[in-house]
């Protein structure tokens, strides 16, 4: 593709240029929760949620992530891999420090196969959790395994921009923030 064929980057405009063409000009967004109580695209509709928030690249062993891995390598023992023998282990942590954890489940369809992230995910939302703060997922690669996209999309959706943690077996460590694995969202506020 030449230079001039190339379509033309669009801007992202924030949610009062948003607000403000539909309502006009003038109208106060409600402040938003602080941030320890976001926890849905709804809540995410104030602009301060997405400050960057800048992460060491790696962490280290001794580091305050070591028990969430821990917990996603406990969970990572339960996952039916049969098929692609990938098995993958997630541990979701809430903001009152629970730990709830989960494995990727396979199944003939293959279609149909849930990831670790994502049943970690909907464990936590159906026994009533609902502010998430870091997620951690262990998976036995060189590179470290990050969360799928449409992990990433239930996770922006009910986590709102949390820290990803990722581990492989011997060692090897990253973090992210959400916003930096999921760049362009589609999500609640698009749908106001
Ligand atoms: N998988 C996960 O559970 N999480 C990821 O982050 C990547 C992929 C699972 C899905 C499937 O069971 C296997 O890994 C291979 O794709």
């Amino acid at each position: 593709m030449s230079g001039s064929d190339r379509p033309e980057k669009l801007t992202w405009p924030t949610v009062e240029q948003r607000k403000a063409s539909r309502r006009g000009a003038g109208t106060n967004p409600p402040a938003g929760p602080p941030p320890h109580e976001r926890r849905s695209g709804t809540d995410r509709r104030d602009e301060s949620a997405w400050a960057e928030v800048t992460l060491d690249a790696s962490a280290t062993a001794g580091d305050p992530a070591d028990a969430l891995i821990a917990a996603a390598m406990q969970a990572r023992r339960f996952a039916h891999a049969r098929y692609s023998k990938f098995a993958v282990g997630a541990a979701l942590e809430t903001a009152g420090g629970d730990v709830i954890g989960g494995c990727n489940i396979e199944n003939a369809t293959y279609g149909l196969t849930l990831c670790a992230e994502r049943v970690a995910l909907v464990k936590a939302l159906s026994e009533g959790h609902g502010v998430f703060t870091r997620i951690a997922v262990v998976a036995d690669t060189e590179d470290m395994t990050p969360p799928c996209g449409s992990c990433r999309q239930l996770l922006w959706e009910y986590c709102g921009d949390i820290e990803i943690v990722l581990a492989n077996l011997t060692g090897g460590r990253a973090r992210y923030r959400l916003s930096a694995l999921f760049p362009m969202p589609f999500d609640a506020r698009l749908l106001e």
